[in-house]
């Protein structure tokens, strides 16, 4: 049985009282939330103190980025994933679309982001996901197969372990416009069979697959109920303790 990831990310939104103030109203709405991982992901600045007021509790924390370095070095504006380690963080999230195509990162890059983490004891949430075109044009299996090869190469078994891949269709982060269970499921199920050709049965049986794009209390459950979406990445609606807590929380 994989054990869903509900997984927030804020992006560069809250400061570091309003993080606080985030995690202290969300942290008892999702206390008995054993059926799933719950994971945040605030920005650089924040980790350390929402990390330190979450120990012992159930909810992990993510950086949203980190460098490709693994090394200290002249590095200016960059973050190693060793310190992302060090301020408590379990895990970091590489590859976004937003850092894809704002910030230019290319398959090779978060490939590098992506060693750099296991390197560091990090879990890597891979995003990956065609824009509208890439679909209305056939390609987006393509893209997605060409994005993990990309992003996965030279990764051994147990590194793949320890990647959570989640797939966030362009078009649908922060429009509105979710995919429909059956359009997600088509595509985690091809995910996972591209993890069975190139990588084992075992670890593509074990691999979590989460959802992203427009992620909503009213969406998640018909989502979650596919038999390959294994989470979800949500954005918008993670800012606000409430309503993230009624996505962990979904109607099983
Ligand atoms: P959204 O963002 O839920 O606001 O669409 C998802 C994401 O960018 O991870």
């Amino acid at each position: 049985m994989r054990k869903p990831v509900i997984a927030g990310n804020w992006k560069m939104y809250k400061t570091v009282s309003e993080s606080v103030e985030t995690i202290l109203s969300l942290k008892p709405m999702v206390a008995n939330a054993n059926h799933c991982e719950v994971v945040v992901a605030p920005v650089f600045t924040a980790l350390k103190t929402v990390a330190d007021r979450l120990e012992g509790s159930n909810i992990q924390v993510s950086g949203q980025n980190c460098s490709t370095e693994m090394e200290y070095g002249a590095h200016t504006g960059e973050v190693a994933a060793v310190m992302l380690r060090d301020v408590g963080c379990t895990h970091v999230i590489v590859g976004h679309s937003e850092r894809r195509e704002h910030y230019f990162e290319t398959d090779s890059m978060i490939n590098r982001k992506a060693q750099a983490a296991l390197a560091a004891d990090l879990t890597v949430i891979l995003c990956v996901g065609e824009t509208l075109s890439q679909r209305d044009q056939g390609n987006a299996e393509r893209v997605v197969s060409g994005q993990l090869s990309g992003g996965l190469s030279g990764l051994t078994a147990s590194d793949l372990a320890r990647i959570i891949v989640a797939y966030e269709p362009v078009w649908a982060i922060g429009t509105g416009r979710t995919a429909t269970p059956e359009q997600a499921q088509e595509m985690h199920a091809f995910i996972r069979r591209v993890f069975t050709q190139r990588h084992s049965e075992e670890t593509a049986h074990g691999l979590r697959i989460l959802y992203g794009g427009s992620v909503k209390p009213d969406n998640i459950a018909g989502l979650m109920r596919k038999e390959d979406v294994d989470g979800a990445l949500v954005g918008g609606a993670s800012l606000d303790a409430e309503t993230f807590a009624g996505i962990v929380n979904y109607d099983r």
